[in-house]
């Protein structure tokens, strides 16, 4: 019988069944006995084990569909030699190049036999310590670094671990195995050997996103329904950029805790005015549909706002910030429990969850985070529940064309 399964045909029995997984197969059965399609079907067509490109115009793993699992690493240059940044730049596209693919790479010893490329998608930023560091130039770059590319100012509430911030180098592993993803970044530590070593490095999921839905964060709120459509517009740099960051993007991350134990402690009716919509439908609190536009002027009978002035949402809007948007392609993480001094009263001190969402932005210009997160971090109801403890910016160059290593054009 032929596989009904486009993409799929080449691999073994054995991954066939890996690759179906339970919901898959139950899309097998239905597919053999003329069902229509559920949403397991429509998970297993979207092949969630295939591969997604890794040349071309743009990096994969920005406006690629988001995977179920990241593992992002940033990491700070240990060379102070030019052709030691190219040469380990070269080494890393090679090794996505294969590994996005489900090929090994020489040297992994093997690790990722039996596993199938899972979508995994490699994306590489460049930090401010590439350009220069300690006011040393240390590649020759200093002159090359975009004016656009600025810092980040310290934000109103900021409480960040320096050892969780910055980097002169960023990869971003994403996969729908979570296995996958940190073999890929394993695979890029171990390459750059004494060329570059991780400075932090964070892990991250997505749940609730598998038949199509928007995923919901750990507030149990969808998360991600408004975002711009228009990337050429939002998200690539065009031709005010140099020409290495063409087809690239700026990339803010944040390691923002969430007070889970408080949030548990609210109902869900202050839940919804904190975040400006409903928990359930993920609809703005003006509409009954999750993808309603919001009524920002709309007013209940006392004359009061019904997205209040301080919703998260209305604060992040187009609308409030003067058109402006960002992509976000953030996940979800969950590191345990920590000894945490809690920043609300009655100020306890004790073991708390250290979840919450490494917020991940691309933008064409920083300014526009910049600009609508400060107001954000000094205005937003959510604030009573987050704590941003970590902080980095990279530039993404544009994507690779076969034959090129990444970010070539910034060393020619
Ligand atoms: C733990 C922190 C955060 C949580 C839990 C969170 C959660 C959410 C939720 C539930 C939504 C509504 C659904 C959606 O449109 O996706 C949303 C929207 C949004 N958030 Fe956040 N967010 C967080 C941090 C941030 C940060 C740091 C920014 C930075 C500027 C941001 C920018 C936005 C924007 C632009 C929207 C879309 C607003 C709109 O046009 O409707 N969020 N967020």
């Amino acid at each position: 019988m032929a596989c009904p399964f486009k993409g799929l045909t080449d691999i073994t029995r054995r991954n066939f069944f890996t690759a179906a997984g339970g919901v898959g197969l139950a899309a097998v059965a239905g597919a053999g006995l003329g069902f229509g399609l559920g949403p397991a079907a429509r998970l297993f067509e979207r092949n969630p084990r295939g591969a997604e490109k890794f040349y071309g115009a743009h990096q994969a793993g920005i406006v690629t569909p988001q995977q179920s699992h990241s593992y992002f690493a940033a990491f700070d240059l240990t060379t102070d030699k030019r052709d030691e940044v190219v040469s380990l730049l070269k080494d890393w596209t090679e090794a996505a190049a294969q590994m996005t693919q489900g090929k090994s790479v020489a040297g992994d010893g093997g690790d990722a036999r039996g596993l199938l490329p899972s979508r995994l998608t490699a994306t590489f930023g460049f930090g401010a310590g590439l350009f220069s560091k300690d006011g040393s130039d240390r590649y020759g770059l200093a002159a090359r670094r975009p004016a656009t590319f600025v810092d980040l100012p310290k934000f109103a509430g900021d409480q960040l671990i320096m050892e969780k911030s910055g980097g002169d180098l960023s990869v971003q592993a994403c996969a729908n195995d979570p296995q996958v993803a940190f073999h890929a970044i394993r695979q890029f530590a171990r390459i750059a050997g004494e060329r570059a070593h991780i400075r932090w490095a964070q892990t991250g999921f997505l749940s609730g996103g598998n038949d199509g839905e928007t995923p919901r964060n750990l507030m149990g709120f969808k998360d991600g329904t408004q975002q711009p459509k228009d990337h050429d517009k939002f998200v690539w740099v065009g031709n005010e950029g140099p020409d290495w960051m063409q087809g690239g993007t700026y990339l803010v991350a944040r390691r923002i805790r969430i007070a889970l134990e408080h949030w548990d402690s609210m109902d869900v009716a202050a839940q919804e005015e904190i975040i400006g919509r409903k928990k359930i439908s993920g609809a703005p609190l003006t509409g009954r549909n999750e993808f309603d536009a919001l009524d920002l002027n709309a007013t209940d009978k006392d004359g009061n706002y019904i997205i209040p002035e301080n919703a998260h949402v209305r604060l992040g809007n187009a609308a409030a910030n003067g058109g402006a948007e960002i992509l976000r392609r953030g996940y979800s993480y969950n590191d345990g429990v920590n000894f945490i001094a809690e920043r609300w009263p009655p100020w306890r001190q004790r073991i708390e969850y250290d979840a919450g969402l490494h917020f991940i932005s691309y933008q064409r210009d920083p300014k526009t985070f910049i600009k609508m997160f400060d107001r954000m971090a000094k205005q937003d109801a959510l604030n009573q529940f987050t704590t941003h403890n970590g902080s980095a910016i990279f530039a993404c160059p544009g994507g690779a064309r076969a034959g090129e290593f990444i970010g070539q054009r910034l060393f020619v």
